[in-house]
């Protein structure tokens, strides 16, 4: 499938496939059974530019383009989901928005840390009662003279427990969609960690509730047009929905090439399982469907790359890609059998790891609401 890449883009997934098995391969099981964040690995990741792929030099970025990113993304979650997820929400969920909606002032003071990774960023909209109805939200701000005040709290935002800038979204108006977005800072008084979940799975990265009191943010750090919040959501989490699509391709790949290595080594019956038909059938059925996703995934790239909108296109990807990460690790476990059920392989963790790209940025059902309303209509 290599073929429809450019030589720049096919040279980036080298690099990054050879960096993610040699330095992120080797500690990925170890650090997602103890629920600890790979802050070396991002420290490599951002000398290597992978915090800002697709943004452009003057603000600190690597200059190239989206699918380079995603590319990125798998080649990571090829490894470790969990670091996936971590570039993915800081990338699409935190550095786009800004790069995107912000003002010059903006982008020359929050992007160059972002996009160095000296800073990590995150995106906080969900709440306990705004999850897939996103605009339910009950997070308030309202406007005090030159200032906005936030109070409330929000739930499930990844990278929560390390990010020094977050995407928050809060209700600016009474109309249901009338939601602002603002660029909230850690060190600002009255912002705190609340839980930290307790995960199946990517446990290396955090997934985090923020209490906001009485936060005062000033006016230049709302970002885009005031009560034009939601529809920066819905925006960044097209290009968000892509990221998860690739790392479910991380996840189901990781899942195949582990079972051709496990079907080829293990003897029963006097020979390799992988002589048996039953077992080639289910690597060919894994294999077909993870390049069915890898396809779809790049179209909505190269969508994106191109300023087409791909909103439905990212809906698919990211609908089918999760699918196909959920189908692919479950197979491998069957390959694998009991050992399969057990830490002692990696499989055990893709299947864990899986389940969360059919949920996080939208869930699969949202994902088929999208694409039906785009086909239909809002019925
Ligand atoms: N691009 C641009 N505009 C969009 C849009 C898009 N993708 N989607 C909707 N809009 C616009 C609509 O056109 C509409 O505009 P008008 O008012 O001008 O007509 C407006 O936004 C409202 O749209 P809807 O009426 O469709 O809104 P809705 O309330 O019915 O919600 C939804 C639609 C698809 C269900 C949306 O709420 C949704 O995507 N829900 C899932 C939320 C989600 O993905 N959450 C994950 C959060 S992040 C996370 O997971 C944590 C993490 O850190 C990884």
């Amino acid at each position: 499938m290599e073929f429809l890449l450019t030589e720049e883009q096919k040279m980036l997934k080298e690099m990054v496939a050879k960096f993610a098995s040699e330095k992120i391969g080797p500690v990925a099981s170890e650090n997602e059974r103890n629920h600890r964040y790979p802050k070396e690995i991002i420290a490599e990741a951002a000398e290597l530019g992978l915090m800002g792929i697709a943004y452009p030099t003057e603000y600190g970025g690597a200059g190239m383009d989206y699918v380079s990113y995603f590319l990125a993304v798998e080649e990571v979650s090829r490894w470790c989901a969990s670091t996936g997820v971590i570039i993915s929400a800081h990338s699409s969920l935190a550095c786009d928005p800004i790069y995107r909606f912000g003002t010059e002032e903006q982008k020359q003071r929050f992007l160059p840390d972002l996009l160095s990774g000296k800073k990590i960023g995150a995106f906080s909209l969900t709440e306990s009662e705004a999850g897939s109805d996103s605009s339910n939200t009950k997070t308030v701000a309202r406007k005090d003279g030159n200032k906005w005040v936030i109070n409330g709290s929000k739930l499930f935002a990844t990278n929560g427990n390390e990010a020094d800038v977050f995407i928050l979204i809060a209700r600016s108006g009474e109309n249901k969609h009338n939601l602002s977005a603002f660029i909230v800072e850690r060190n600002m008084p009255g912002y705190r960690i609340g839980k930290l979940e307790k995960k199946l799975g990517i446990r290396s990265s955090s997934t985090a509730e923020i209490i906001l009191e009485d936060v005062v943010i000033p006016e230049e750090n709302l970002l885009g047009e005031i009560s034009k919040g939601f529809k920066l959501s819905m925006v960044t989490l097209d290009g968000g929905r892509l990221g998860i699509a690739s790392q479910a391709l991380g996840i189901a790949r990781a899942s195949i090439e582990d079972s051709i290595k496990f079907a080829k080594e293990r003897v029963q019956f006097d020979q390799p399982i992988a002589n048996f038909q039953a077992i080639q059938w289910m690597i060919a059925d894994m294999w077909t469907e993870y390049e069915s996703a890898l396809l779809l995934t790049w179209r909505a790239s190269m969508m994106k790359d191109r300023g087409m909108n791909y909103s439905r296109e990212a809906a698919m990807a990211k609908l089918k890609a999760s699918e196909v990460a959920m189908f692919c690790a479950n197979k491998a476990i069957q390959i694998h059998g009991g050992y399969g059920y057990t830490e002692d392989f990696n499989v055990e963790r893709y299947y864990r790891d899986a389940k969360i790209t059919e949920l996080y940025e939208g869930t699969s059902e949202i994902q088929r609401l999208v694409i039906s309303r785009s086909l239909i209509g809002k019925i």
